[in-house]
């Protein structure tokens, strides 16, 4: 059955890929990216019947109102799933004893309270969808924001901020869930493997198309044990805790 998805920062890597994949198999897709109109890759899907491109800055609230009445309007009958991908790395290498204030507060602002921000301001869009139907909300993550798997304290080559901001998004996406399972949704944490895209670098082992394919598939067969939880993109649950 064809589903209407949101996916936040569409313009290239993970996001752009999910799309394509989206695209590919029919589905309607609100591609959301700071600057649709120069994201050529974006710009080749798009057909205003069923991929559409909307301007959204996640840090920015006028952007995000703007984001939520035009998707309102064109999708009357709601939304199916909100992928929220768009996020930063911040400063590399910087670790806990050289992090600045400003740094968690940039990095913060997209990958937690810009998530916090997108979710609050799409919620009525996915309520459309009534009681019956299941809401999906899945908030790109990262193994790097887990307790349990941090051994190095460096963040592997990410600084610290990167670390810290995504296992607040895993507490994050807990609360929502939390809080709206009594209305049929599942909100969960995906990491999405070590991805070849500009956050990533070509060193990275995994392809845009597996792990996009992953999650998806993923996505599709979640039940409600998903809420809450944290998982890689072949759906193996990943422990956020210590
Ligand atoms: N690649 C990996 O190995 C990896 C691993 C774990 C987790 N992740 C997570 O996966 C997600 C996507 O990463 P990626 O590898 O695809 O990174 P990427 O290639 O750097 O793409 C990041 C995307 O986020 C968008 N973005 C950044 N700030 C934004 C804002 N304020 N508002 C809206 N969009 C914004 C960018 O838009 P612009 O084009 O406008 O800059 C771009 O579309 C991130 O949340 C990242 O933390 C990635």
């Amino acid at each position: 059955m064809v589903q209407t998805y949101i996916v936040t920062g569409a313009s290239r890597g993970i996001g752009l890929e999910f799309v394509e994949q989206l695209t590919a198999r029919g589905d309607i897709v609100f591609a959301c990216a700071r600057n649709p109109d120069s994201s050529k890759g974006l710009q080749a899907l798009i057909d205003n019947e069923k991929i559409f491109g909307i301007q959204l800055d996640a840090t920015c609230d006028q952007s995000i109102k703007a984001a939520a009445e035009e998707i309102s309007s064109k999708a009357s009958e709601g939304v199916d799933v909100l992928i929220n991908n768009a996020g930063i790395g911040g400063t590399m290498g910087l670790n806990v004893e050289n992090t600045s204030k400003e740094e968690y507060l940039k990095v913060f602002e997209t990958n937690v309270t810009g998530v916090s921000e997108v979710l609050k301001a799409f919620l009525p869009i996915l309520r459309k969808r009534g009681q019956d139907n299941v809401k999906k909300v899945l908030n790109m993550s990262s193994v790097l924001g887990s307790i349990t798997e941090m051994e190095s304290g460096d963040g592997e080559g990410f600084g610290s901020a990167y670390c810290v901001s995504k296992a607040g998004l895993n507490m994050l996406t807990k609360m929502f869930a939390c809080q709206l399972a009594k209305e049929n949704f599942i909100v969960y944490s995906s990491h999405p493997g070590w991805v070849k895209t500009e956050l990533g670098g070509d060193g990275a082992l995994t392809e845009k198309k597996d792990s996009i394919a992953g999650q998806l598939a993923k996505l599709d067969s979640l039940t409600v044990q998903d809420n809450g939880g944290f998982s890689d993109f072949n759906g193996k649950p990943i422990s956020c805790y210590q």
